[in-house]
């Protein structure tokens, strides 16, 4: 535990986040590096089913014993050293509320700023930290100068919010979109390529790109579709709320103009936090959303402009950047998808299981979503919930109908087990009675 005068020290001073091993007891924290020692030793790839390792991960979380949730997609918990810190540092803001997040923790947002810029492969210049993805693309899809005319591509399968927006500025603005279907899912990129170059037209301003979609967890080549959308004088947004801290790439990976995320997802930071960027000479062709001194200037810092905000839920991202480099970018990669693959492989054997995802390993992670012939998927979600204690959720939007499965790092594999034996027990039961 820090003294008031360490944590001081620290918060004015280093601010850059602390490490997080000091957050932890010290038994806790040699433990945790004896754990990282070995997996580093490990083969690449063969720490995904390092039980041993990923217990430990386990246990850094807070989840209930009893309740299996397999809906991190939506939101997912924080591990105990990011809690904590998030505790402390709102204890201290309460302290004295405008001295301590304006003087003293605000000094971190700099440093924190350097440390997302360095996780997501970009210049300090290109990041805003904001509370979520809706946010930052809101914020970018009402910002752009387009006029009547313009057209806009996107797809059938982007985020609701987002399509909400960009059907707002249809309205409000008179520009077109065009809109991209599938056929879900789909394991071939020139299939998207091809889907994506029929929209655009010599009118096409815009390419908008959900790099993972959360209906099916389905994985897009957004780096190939971005290179088109280049190739065609088009301006390409990423939409990335659940590929950040999930899939390991680099923002240069992508080469997208505009791109947003949400922090609360994956990365496990507290609730309500999340990035958008820009590429620097794009900036200032984007209006800010809420009032700053200069709406239309060169500099980032114009859309963080907005109010009174969480600084401890902010501050405790640099906890969450700690310990996602921890537990390692493709170790976490690499486990998801194990975990993904290990439930599904067991539940194709299964009579009526039909999986709506992809098992290959570039169309798809951690997500999948299933459906069991003869139910609908609100039956099973809630069967599994009532039989199993299994919680998770449903989808129907567009051709799509089935049940959403997503673990996450500190999922076991016994919690697997009962997913695959509830999936097992419905799909041998007489479905509900249909009206
Ligand atoms: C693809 C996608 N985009 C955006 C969002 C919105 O995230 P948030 O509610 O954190 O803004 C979600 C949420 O699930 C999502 O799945």
């Amino acid at each position: 535990m820090f003294t008031r005068k360490e944590f001081l020290q620290r918060s004015a001073l280093a601010t850059a986040g602390f490490s997080l091993l000091e957050f932890m007891q010290p038994l806790e924290a040699a433990a945790f590096k004896e754990q990282l020692n070995r997996v580093s030793l490990l083969e690449p790839g063969a720490a995904s089913e390092d039980e041993d390792f990923w217990n430990f991960i386990r246990e850094q979380y807070t989840v209930s014993p009893n309740i299996i949730n397999l809906n991190n997609g939506g939101v997912s918990p924080q591990p105990k050293p990011v809690q904590d810190a998030h505790i402390r540092f709102y204890q201290y803001c309460n302290e004295a509320p405008s001295y301590y997040m304006w003087r003293i923790l605000d000094q971190g947002r700099e440093p924190l700023r350097a440390k997302l810029a360095e996780l997501a492969g970009c210049s300090v210049e290109e990041i805003a930290i904001n509370r979520n993805t809706t946010e930052g693309l809101n914020t970018i899809i009402f910002g752009l100068n387009l006029k009547a005319g313009d057209e806009v591509v996107l797809s059938k399968y982007d985020y609701p919010n987002m399509m909400n927006a960009w059907k707002q500025r249809e309205k409000r603005d008179g520009i077109k979109l065009n809109w991209v279907d599938f056929d879900l899912p789909v394991e071939s990129d020139d299939v998207f390529v091809r889907k994506f170059s029929e929209a655009i037209t010599d009118k096409t301003k815009i390419v908008h790109i959900t790099h993972m979609l959360n209906w099916t967890g389905q994985l897009l080549p957004a780096r190939k579709i971005a290179d088109l959308a280049h190739k065609r004088g088009c301006e390409v947004i990423v939409d990335a709320s659940h590929s950040f801290a999930h899939i390991d790439y680099k923002l240069s990976d992508l080469d997208c103009d505009y791109y947003a995320t949400s922090l609360h997802k994956w990365l496990c930071a507290p609730f309500g936090t999340g990035f958008m960027y820009i590429k620097k000479e794009k900036i200032k062709n984007v209006w800010a959303l809420l009032s700053a001194p200069v709406p239309d200037a060169d500099n980032i810092g114009k859309f963080e402009s907005i109010g009174t905000r969480s600084f401890a839920a902010e501050m405790a991202i640099g906890n969450a950047i700690d310990f996602q480099y921890l537990v390692g970018n493709k170790r976490k990669e690499d486990r998801l998808r194990f975990l993904k693959n290990y439930w599904c492989n067991k539940a194709l054997k299964i009579p009526k299981f039909k999986l709506n995802t992809s098992l290959k390993d570039n169309y798809s992670c951690a997500i999948a979503n299933f459906g069991i012939e003869g139910w609908k998927p609100e039956e099973v979600d809630t069967k599994l919930f009532e039989m199993k204690k299994i919680h998770c959720t449903t989808v129907n939007h567009e051709k799509i109908h089935g049940v959403r499965i997503t673990p996450h790092v500190y999922t076991s594999l016994r919690d697997l087990d009962r997913l695959v034996e509830g999936i097992a027990e419905i799909a041998a039961m007489e479905p509900p009675a249909k009206k």
